[in-house]
């Protein structure tokens, strides 16, 4: 393995559980638990599930392998981890697009999942300060029209999420990753599972909810749908931004990348699906619309937890959850860049963390004053929030994914992929192919169709 990554003088994350944890943790976040039931919603909801799984299946999984690999073999930032490739290869400079690409994809990205994962801190607190006690499902909604229409609100709750992000990140990945995942994690996923079986036995519309999310409309699988499932399918994977190529360059040389891009896959997916099983019956049980867009979590989940035995103490585990979630995947979105201040300047990890950090707050402002209505700017007809989340998740992440899949398939040596999975040959062989051609092609057509 050659290299060393100097972000820390201890490279590789302690344990091949750790791997695991930490590519979980950046995969699983706002993007399956908010993102995924509002968007699956307005796209009519079985419809987008089918292209959804697909698109993990044929271009989530060995992208997450490739990305992985980079990471691994190099050691390397993103950025400096392609240089190198290049520079060894004698390939064109141009590839380093890839690592610049990821870092202002990771920025953007994270301005405005910070504003998010501040209204989950925010429900948090209210709930658990009786804010919600007693309100009619109407009450709920409008609590939510108040929160989104108070710039005040979201920059202090935005600014906390930004604050806990820089504590993280600043003191480094054993510190500071692995020892909050290893319990944060777990407990997500016993939270959601409370959560499930409300759904199932108390909201009496289980059946309806899995019916619109599993019965494919056929007539409702449009371009749209397609471009809106394959953005979804990155963002939920982390895929497309170097991410997971960070994280791979910590990656112990033992452990299977495919089992580990497998098992990511698998309990991200998971994640999804078991937040739609929940939203859904409760959005049918309390009368709300599928399609309602950024609020549809905080207020159907809210309307549910006004009527729950003990539901503020569960509303507010769940939301301290979800900005948990939010947070683990928050550190894997400034890590591109952070690893690759660290190699190029002489800053120390907590003055490159401050910089990164104040500078993805003031761009979340942006997010924060689209929603109150103080910045009325729109372009296409989308406010500043949506044009980030569209040209992040639809346009930056696959064409980021696109870039990696070619290098990765017809740049990169057969033998160091070959090294770097560990598969046998007729396995190699098929992700080859998967990544030479048909990641690419899919990929191509689908940001082609997007753009034009
Ligand atoms: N995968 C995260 C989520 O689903 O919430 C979001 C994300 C994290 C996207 C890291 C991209 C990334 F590099």
């Amino acid at each position: 393995m050659s290299g060393q990554n100097p972000v820390t003088s201890t490279k590789t994350w302690a344990n091949r559980w750790t791997f695991l944890l930490a590519a979980a943790g950046s995969a699983i976040g706002l993007g399956n638990i908010w993102k995924f039931p509002y968007i699956a919603g307005q796209y009519g909801g079985g419809a987008f599930v089918m292209l959804y799984l697909i698109c993990i299946a044929v271009m989530g999984i060995p992208l997450l392998m490739a990305e992985t690999a980079i990471g691994r073999h190099t050691r390397h930032s993103p950025l400096n981890a392609i240089r190198q490739l290049t520079n060894e290869l004698g390939a064109s400079k141009l590839w380093s697009m890839i690592g610049w690409m990821g870092m202002l994809a990771g920025f953007l990205i994270l301005s405005f999942y910070s504003v998010i994962a501040g209204w989950s801190l925010s429900y948090a607190w209210q709930i658990v300060s009786g804010g919600f006690t007693g309100m009619t499902t109407d009450q709920v909604g409008d609590a939510f029209g108040g929160l989104v229409s108070s710039a005040d609100r979201q920059i202090f709750w935005h600014s906390a999420f930004m604050i806990l992000t820089f504590a993280i990140t600043a003191r480094g990945i054993h510190k500071g990753l692995e020892k909050g995942l290893q319990v944060m994690m777990p407990a997500l996923f016993a939270l959601l599972l409370i959560m499930l079986g409300y759904s199932m036995l108390e909201t009496g519309q289980f059946m309806r909810g899995f019916e619109f999310m599993f019965s494919v409309d056929f007539s409702k699988v449009t371009g749209e749908a397609v471009t809106a499932a394959l953005g979804q399918a990155f963002f939920t994977l982390s895929l497309g931004m170097c991410a997971l190529m960070a994280y791979g360059a910590y990656m112990p040389a033992n452990n299977s990348i495919p089992r580990t891009a497998l098992n990511v896959a698998a309990l991200d997916t998971l994640m999804a699906i078991v937040s739609g099983l929940i939203v859904f019956p409760i959005v049918f049980a309390y009368g709300l619309e599928p399609s309602a867009g950024p609020g549809l979590l905080f207020v159907s989940l809210t309307a549910a937890f006004v009527h729950m035995p003990m539901g503020e103490i569960f509303g507010f585990l769940f939301f301290v959850l979800v900005a948990i979630a939010a947070l683990s995947s928050a550190i894997s979105l400034v890590e591109p860049a952070l690893a690759w201040l660290l190699e190029r300047t002489p800053l120390s990890r907590t003055v490159a963390t401050i910089i990164l950090c104040a500078a993805i707050w003031f761009v979340g402002l942006g997010t924060v004053f689209a929603f109150s209505g103080d910045f009325t700017f729109t372009l296409f007809g989308k406010n500043f929030f949506d044009l980030l989340d569209y040209f992040t998740s639809n346009i930056l992440l696959p064409l980021g994914g696109l870039l990696i899949s070619i290098f990765a398939g017809w740049v990169i040596k057969r033998s160091t992929m070959m090294n770097e999975l560990g598969l046998s040959v007729g396995m190699f062989n098929l992700w080859r192919a998967m990544i030479r051609v048909v990641v690419p092609v899919c990929v191509l057509v689908v940001v082609i169709t997007t753009i034009f």
